[in-house]
């Protein structure tokens, strides 16, 4: 049983399979689309609602210093999956990387995990959009009822709108896609921008003091199982303080996913290994910017206590008295979310479809469309599963599951670097880290740092979800998988050639 988990798809097998027919995905995007595709999914939710709540409620006007420190640990994970992403450049981001290093149940955790982080994400983000919608509505003086929209509502009937409206975008193909998300992205960036020049002319200086507001002792069952490890290091966890700093961090963290998903593209890309690096990289160096400009400006127009968390962005320039400008924001906030749903959903459909390709899902999912050359049939499945959990659960807390599950994948990717130096130092790397083992061992400490700062009833959801991806594994994958069976012996084959060739190359 051992054995057959750490079975290995070899790189080389890997770059095959996108070559079948039946399995080839168009190959149009540049590098520009890329870098689009990462902007679009980048700023989102985080920036437009989790700034104004960070600082109110965890980091104070510090806010700007959690965004720098999520930034850095995200910048170390980027350069992993740059190299990576140059390497091995399929479909399936981190789950065809740890298929190709760790093997196939680490492979099939990772892809699991990533259900978290995109699906979840995308309705994360789809009831975001709802409650946007009925602000802009509300307005215009016809707000949906609450029963209907918003984070409250029995059937979030906007949430499931988006959902499906993005699904069906997707089956009719990347190009479009990528037309409407440079549209959107472009309003997006816009929009951030503005908050930034006109937010200047607004600022109070005596609202960046205290710029660390002090520390609030964490109240009775708040902080983790690991609150005495996080003292003992010299923080002090609940709000404020560099405790809350940190924990902030944590947060907004949620802000800057997205880049990894520019990976996921890789099958899709003119010239993956010298895109791909750009995109991932450049996406993130651009949102790290807007965002550590946005949230110092915002606490500089308002006193951060009374920064709204729901539309922090939009009442800031409520509060300085410009309503028009407030009505704006909103508006691009909405389109911003649009891609934000879209390009998770996108991610997620091109990780299920991987995973089909290799039977560690059905493979009859994996088919794609003769006319559109998507793979219709798992965005379909993808779209009406991400529109059923934003319609009908509360998702407050799963966006911290969001974070767990993909601070998890980053670990994972960063360990896979130094161990696919070891195994295939032969590779061609178009983009290699530097420093390595130190940078991503650096890299995996700090994304296990933050998830140590997330809720202890978070760590138990992702260790149910978990679990149950290793009963499907056992049940179903590890029997299909194509590297079972006869499939598998010629994989097997093929691998002990193409070791052959690299001796007799040396
Ligand atoms: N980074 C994305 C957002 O903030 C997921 O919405």
């Amino acid at each position: 049983m051992a054995d057959t988990a750490r079975r290995i798809k070899s790189v080389e097998d890997s770059i095959r399979d996108t070559e079948e027919p039946e399995h080839r995905l168009k190959k149009n995007l540049s590098g520009l689309d890329l870098a689009v595709f990462g902007v679009g999914v980048i700023i989102g939710t985080g920036i437009f609602v989790l700034t104004g709540e960070v600082a109110r409620t965890t980091a104070g006007p510090a806010v700007a210093i959690s965004f720098v420190i999520a930034g850095v640990v995200c910048g170390l994970a980027a350069i992993c999956y740059a190299e990576f992403a140059s390497t091995v450049p399929v479909a399936g981001s981190a789950y065809t990387f740890s298929y190709a290093t760790m093997g196939e149940l680490v492979a099939w955790i990772i892809g699991w995990d990533l259900v978290l982080e995109l699906a979840l994400g995308a309705a994360t983000v789809s009831v975001g959009w709802s409650g946007y919608l009925n602000q802009l509505l509300g307005d215009l003086g016809i707000p949906l009822p609450t029963s209907i929209a918003g984070e409250t509502a029995t059937v979030n009937i906007p949430a499931i709108f988006i959902a499906l409206l993005m699904t069906a975008v997707l089956v009719l193909g990347i190009k479009l896609s990528s037309r409407v998300t440079s549209v959107i992205v472009a309003i997006k960036v816009a929009i951030v921008l503005l908050v930034i020049v006109l937010g200047l002319f607004y600022l109070t200086a005596d609202n960046y003091t205290p710029f660390v507001p002090p520390a609030e002792p964490a109240a009775e069952g708040e902080g983790g199982w690991h609150a005495p490890l996080i003292q003992l290091l010299g923080f002090t966890q609940g709000s404020f303080g560099w405790g809350g700093v940190i924990a902030g961090a944590s947060i907004v963290f949620f802000a800057f996913i997205g880049f990894d998903i520019v990976a996921t593209a890789a099958e899709e890309t003119k010239n993956p290994r010298k895109d791909l690096p750009r995109g991932i990289i450049g996406s993130l160096l651009i949102c790290t910017l807007l965002y550590v400009a946005v949230s110092l400006v915002v606490v500089g127009m308002q006193p951060y206590s009374e920064l709204s968390t729901s539309a922090p962005l939009a009442e800031a320039f409520s509060s300085v008295g410009l309503s028009f400008v407030s009505s704006v924001i909103s508006l691009g906030a909405l389109a911003g979310l649009t891609s934000v749903v879209m390009i998770l959903m996108l991610g997620q459909s091109r990780v299920l479809f991987a995973m089909s390709r290799d039977h560690l899902l059905p493979p009859a999912m994996a088919t794609v469309h003769p006319r559109y050359g998507t793979p219709y049939k798992i965005s379909i499945g993808t779209g009406i599963f991400v529109a059923l959990l934003a319609g009908f659960l509360p998702l407050g807390t799963l966006a911290e599951l969001v974070n767990i599950g993909t601070l998890f994948a980053f670990v994972l990717v960063s360990i896979a670097v130094i161990v696919l130096r070891r195994t295939r130092p032969d590779l061609h790397r178009a983009f290699r880290v530097p420093l390595v083992p130190f940078v991503p061992i650096l890299s995996a400490v700090a994304c296990v740092y933050l998830m140590l700062n997330l809720p202890a009833d978070t760590w138990v959801r992702f260790a149910v979800w978990m679990a149950l991806g290793f009963v499907i594994y056992y049940a179903y994958g590890r029997r299909h998988s194509r590297l079972a069976g006869a499939e598998g012996e010629a994989a097997a084959v093929r691998a002990a050639a193409d070791r052959e060739a690299r001796r007799s190359v040396r």
